[in-house]
């Protein structure tokens, strides 16, 4: 019971198809892993492998149209796979929150940053327009963002990515939500932006004790941040583990690939053979 209690969100047996004229294809299968309570988790693989499709799954986020979601998907005690669109608006952003790999694709451009800021603390709370901006004003600074009251007013297209990716932190850290889904945040920013964004990261799950799924292709940022760490392979999961555990010991042969290609990347100096 301990265990089950501990897992703020339980994903069993997922499996994710599209429809297309020659019939169902298959995107992702028999993905399993639970998130614990504040805790970081991994999800490497290279890209095509369907870790936006996990995650768009465990947010109801894919086209219910055209593809179809089997399995369980339980965030603190409920049962998400199925539920409507409107049951789960009030979900994402209180509880689960997104933070896209694109940061453009998260705004709407018509809309000053401050609206959609205050719009989303409005849609989850009580707030008046006034408390939203406060807390808005409030989680901007969290996030080391210069001249809140400025950038509240600007639009997307005004900020640069780095900007626009840590006032999407700030967004899914304003509610404090029990899970946040990170997918590549940090593969469109430099190497300093990069550092920040995951430092905010850290300081949220610290701060509110929020769990967070961090998905990328880059390991550095996996071994870096994660307390345990799944990887996967054309749509399935071929190895899952402690992020020690798996980088000491990977025992999957893709897993040790995608370490040694990694190690091969992070030689920095050319090795000089003294004669
Ligand atoms: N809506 C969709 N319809 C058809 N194929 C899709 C759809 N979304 C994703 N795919 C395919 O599913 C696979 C996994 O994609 P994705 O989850 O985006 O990979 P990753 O995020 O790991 O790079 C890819 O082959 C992609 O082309
Ligand atoms: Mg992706």
């Amino acid at each position: 019971m301990g265990t089950k209690l501990s897992n703020v969100l339980q994903v069993s047996d997922l499996h994710v198809q599209v429809k297309t004229k020659n019939g169902a294809a298959t995107l992702v299968k028999e993905i399993n892993f639970e998130l614990k309570r504040g805790s970081v988790l991994g999800l490497v693989g290279e890209s095509g492998c369907g870790k936006t499709v996990t995650s768009m799954s465990i947010l109801q986020l894919l086209d219910r149209k055209t593809t179809k979601i089997e399995g369980s998907i339980v965030l603190q005690g409920r049962e998400l796979n199925g539920l409507d669109d409107k049951e789960m608006r009030i979900i994402r952003g209180k509880d689960v929150a997104f933070i896209m790999q694109n940061p453009m694709n998260a705004f709407t451009p018509v809309f000053t940053i401050g609206h959609q800021f205050i719009e989303t603390i409005r849609s989850h709370t009580a707030c008046s327009k006034k408390q939203a901006t406060e807390l808005a004003i409030e989680a901007m600074h969290h996030v080391n963002l210069p001249n809140p009251d400025k950038l509240l007013k600007s639009y997307p297209f005004q900020l640069s990515g780095g900007m626009l990716q840590r006032v999407m932190i700030a967004i899914a850290a304003c509610l404090h939500p029990a899970v946040i889904i990170a997918d590549e945040p940090t593969t469109a920013l430099d190497v300093n932006n990069q550092k920040k964004v995951l430092q905010h990261l850290e300081k949220i799950r610290s701060e509110y004790g929020s769990a967070i799924l961090l998905i990328s292709h880059d390991l550095g940022v996996i071994s870096e941040m994660a307390d345990e760490v799944v990887v996967m392979q054309n749509g399935r999961i071929v190895e899952k583990g402690d992020v020690f555990q798996l980088f000491d010991e990977p025992q999957h042969e893709y897993t040790k690939k995608l370490l040694n290609a990694r190690s091969l990347l992070h030689v920095e100096e050319p090795i000089i053979h003294m004669a």
